[in-house]
């Protein structure tokens, strides 16, 4: 253990034992003095188990493990992917015209730009109806088919963003295999009207060429010809061979780059399907606000850096408190999707076991995460939260202003939201619970057996992120925050936060298994496995 981590577990061996609402007790600024505000964003990290001390001893572990130089290395094109021997650069995709970003010596900024007039202008047409469909009509839906970052990025973001939808088209996503997916899709759109986006980095994932594959047979079906194809199917990818060959038109491929990772590229061209259904202005709003906050991240200082904050909290819960899981719970409905984007960029950025020089790592990396928007998650799982044997921290993301018009709801919303963050620190207070139970008639023996079973101490960490409007620029800021703070565990962690080795296995075995299912060949298993393979195949 190095000497940082050491002094951080002697000074929790002393702290493990305070409340957290001791604290609060004890040190009246603590709201002020522990938020922090960027973006339209402010995060309270108050209701958390550190002191000042802690902080100032995780912002030293920040500073050893050379937490500043890799930001800029990364801002500035660095090959920090080093398994991959690739530059990390989803920041560029929202950097201002006037900056220059090299890498391999070439300035990334005007194929950025490029690209995104290029999107610009389909764009417009779509919007406009002057691109058509083989029948002269204009386009009414757009299905997006892609997986993992091709999917869940602009999935979540358009969902997000429902009201600034412009109503121009309609927008579906396709991302399972499983064909009840594409089927319930295409049952609700029309051949004559639908553009299809194929959106995959690599063009090469299974899911999505056999989804695209499907769905352009279901085109010709309807009475196209091979030829209208180019009218109905326009790709994203980095592989532009592939798209070609697929059938895809050269003037239908929107390029992306091999130095933007898949759960960071709804800020590049796979980010098509946000700017159809919002607009343009809306689509640029998103990426300013990601720029706002990568500003902030480059240049304030750690100790008054959101996303630094953060992932320094997050360290300290999973590595000194040992809690293994991570919850998101946003109060706002059309957040929905946010907790799976978040999985993605979490778990398959930070779930590792081995350091970038090979060594296996000396501690716990990514939390599992897990989540849902309140109040639904209060009415299934927030018992756990308050009662159960493990401890689930939570980040809480508030809204102050709804976008809607029943003004009654919003205040109880708000209400549940803070409620269950002190309920979480404060714990059920034993005599209040019984004064409650006895004014409500409860007779005084049941009342001290049922004492027993409602007590829990609290003492459970949140932190809350609030935001005055869910805004475009505001859902922007809010996922560079989080992006920017699982790069900073990942440098904690010296893990290479931007590959995926992990994912290769089982896409090796289900090609075998495949092969097998289809007659093609057999191969060694366990009896299990195997087992399950006769059943398929005498059903197949
Ligand atoms: O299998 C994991 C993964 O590579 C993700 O990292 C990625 O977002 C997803 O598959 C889709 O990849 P592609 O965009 O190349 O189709």
């Amino acid at each position: 253990m190095t000497s940082i981590y050491q002094k951080i577990s002697d000074h929790f061996s002393q702290l493990k034992t305070v409340a957290i609402k001791s604290l609060f007790q004890s040190g009246p600024d603590r709201f002020p003095s522990m938020t922090v505000s960027v973006g339209g964003l402010m995060l309270d990290y108050s209701k958390n188990q550190v002191t000042a001390e802690t902080l100032r001893l995780l912002l030293q572990l920040a500073e050893e493990r050379g937490v500043a130089a890799v930001r800029d290395a990364m801002f500035t094109g660095e090959k920090i992917n080093v398994s991959e021997n690739r530059a990390v650069l989803h920041t560029a995709l929202r950097s201002t015209r006037s900056e220059s970003i090299f890498v391999d010596g070439e300035d990334v900024v005007p194929r950025i730009q490029s690209v995104l007039n290029r999107m610009q202008l389909l764009t417009q047409k779509i919007h406009s109806g002057e691109w058509q469909g083989f029948t002269g009509k204009r386009i009414t839906d757009v299905v997006n088919i892609g997986i993992g970052g091709s999917d869940l990025g602009p999935r979540m973001v358009v969902r997000t963003l429902r009201r600034y939808w412009l109503k121009s088209v309609n927008l579906h996503f396709v991302s399972n295999v499983d064909a009840h997916d594409l089927e319930s899709v295409l049952s609700r759109v029309n051949p004559e009207t639908t553009l299809f986006i194929v959106s995959s980095k690599s063009f090469t994932t299974k899911e999505t060429i056999m989804n695209a594959q499907s769905a352009r047979q279901w085109f010709l079906d309807s009475g196209a010809d091979a030829t209208d194809v180019r009218k109905h199917f326009i790709a994203v990818t980095a592989n532009v061979d592939e798209a070609e060959s697929f059938g895809v038109h050269e003037a239908n491929i929107f390029p992306m780059w091999d130095w933007v990772g898949g759960r960071y590229s709804v800020w590049s061209a796979i980010g098509l399907p946000v700017m159809l259904a919002v607009g343009v202005n809306h689509f640029m709003e998103f990426l300013s606000g990601a720029h706002t906050m990568d500003v902030h991240f480059k240049e304030a200082p750690l100790e008054r850096n959101m996303p630094v904050l953060l992932a320094l909290i997050g360290i300290w819960n999973r590595n000194f408190l040992g809690y293994h899981t991570l919850a998101v719970a946003p109060y706002h409905e059309d957040l929905f999707v946010f907790s799976r984007w978040l999985q993605q960029l979490e778990m398959e950025s930070n779930g590792k076991g081995v350091q970038k020089n090979g060594e296996p790592v000396t501690c716990e990396t990514s939390p599992v995460i897990l989540g849902n928007t309140g109040t639904n998650g209060q009415h299934s799982y927030f018992q756990l939260f308050h009662q159960g044997t493990d401890i689930c921290p939570v980040d809480f993301i508030a809204v102050l202003k709804p976008s809607h018009s029943f003004d009654k709801h919003h205040a109880v919303l708000l209400a549940n939201c803070f409620a269950q963050a002190e309920a979480l620190m404060r714990g059920a207070d034993p005599q209040k619970a019984k004064e409650y139970m006895l004014a409500k008639g409860i007779p005084a023996e049941r009342v001290e057996s049922l004492l027993k079973q409602t007590q829990f101490e609290g003492n459970r960490p949140s932190n809350m992120i609030v935001m005055n409007e869910l805004r475009p620029e505001t859902l922007g800021a809010l996922m560079a925050l989080y992006e920017h703070k699982v790069f900073v565990q990942g440098v904690i962690w010296n893990i290479n936060s931007f590959d995926q080795w992990g994912v290769e296995l089982g896409k090796a075995l289900a090609t075998n298994i495949h092969k097998e299912l289809t007659g093609e060949a057999v191969f060694e298993h366990d009896s299990s496995t195997a087992g399950l393979i006769e059943l398929a195949k005498a059903a197949l």
